[in-house]
């Protein structure tokens, strides 16, 4: 049920471009959950949180049963303010879309103002932890997120092609938490696939003496990003 759910601004297609972006990290808390596109891809986290204001999303999920999530029904809002950060968590939000970015005027059960987007950003720009929130460009976001950085993707809607936004409150990470789905488009994700399982195909012939000096050269050469990988 829930992989055939479908939401304007779903992440169904493009949630590579997502978890592209994420640093390692131990807990994942996805705060607008809908059909929850990235959290179902991403390599689970040693937590992860899936929260939605609106009940029929969270019985959804419910009635699917997800193995080692939690899914909270309620504001994001008053998740956010209340849950004791330790700074190792990933929050990433991706609210109803700005007014001012809209189509249609009501695309969601439960939507978001001109405010509630405000007190949203405010409330994200606070948190003492990695964030990633993502949407169309609008005056808003660029005054509360100026200090943020910015990456941006093509995404097909059911009209065209328009460019989504995703806003992040760290440096472009050296690892990802999730790196399967290196690449900005299917075509460099499979060559860049393909590359790997050379490699890996290489080391798995190597007789174990031949192995262990390989890995210590690794080690070596890259001792910040030998073994950075967190869960
Ligand atoms: C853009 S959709 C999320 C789509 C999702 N990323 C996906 O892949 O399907 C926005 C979601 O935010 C939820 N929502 C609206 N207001 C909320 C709030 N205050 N707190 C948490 N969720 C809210 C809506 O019910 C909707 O499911």
């Amino acid at each position: 049920m829930i992989r055939r759910m479908r939401y304007p601004g779903g992440k169904g297609k493009t949630y590579q471009h997502v978890i592209n972006l994420m640093p390692p990290h131990r807990v994942y808390i996805e705060t607008h959950l809908g059909g929850g596109a990235v959290l179902r891809h991403k390599r689970p986290s040693f937590r992860s949180i899936g929260i939605d204001a609106d009940p029929k999303v969270v019985s959804a999920w419910r009635v699917e049963s997800a193995p080692g999530i939690e899914l909270l029904y309620g504001r994001a809002e008053d998740f956010l303010v209340n849950y004791a950060f330790r700074g190792d968590e990933l929050v990433y939000s991706d609210p109803p879309y700005h007014p001012d970015t809209r189509r249609r005027s009501r695309v969601y059960a439960y939507d978001y103002s001109e405010e509630d987007h405000e007190r949203l950003l405010k409330i994200l720009v606070s948190l003492p932890c990695m964030v990633i929130l993502s949407g169309y460009a609008n005056c808003l976001y660029d005054e509360l997120l100026s200090g943020w950085r910015t990456r941006k993707f093509s995404a097909k809607t059911h009209v065209d092609t328009r460019e989504e936004t995703l806003w992040f409150n760290f440096e472009p990470p050296r690892a990802l938490h999730d790196g399967r789905y290196i690449g900005d488009d299917f075509r460099a994700r499979q060559t860049i696939k393909r590359r790997l399982q050379r490699l890996q195909d290489r080391v798995t012939r190597m007789s174990p003496i031949e192995r262990s000096a390989f890995v210590r050269w690794l080690n070596d050469m890259y001792p910040c990003e030998f073994g950075s990988g967190q869960r």
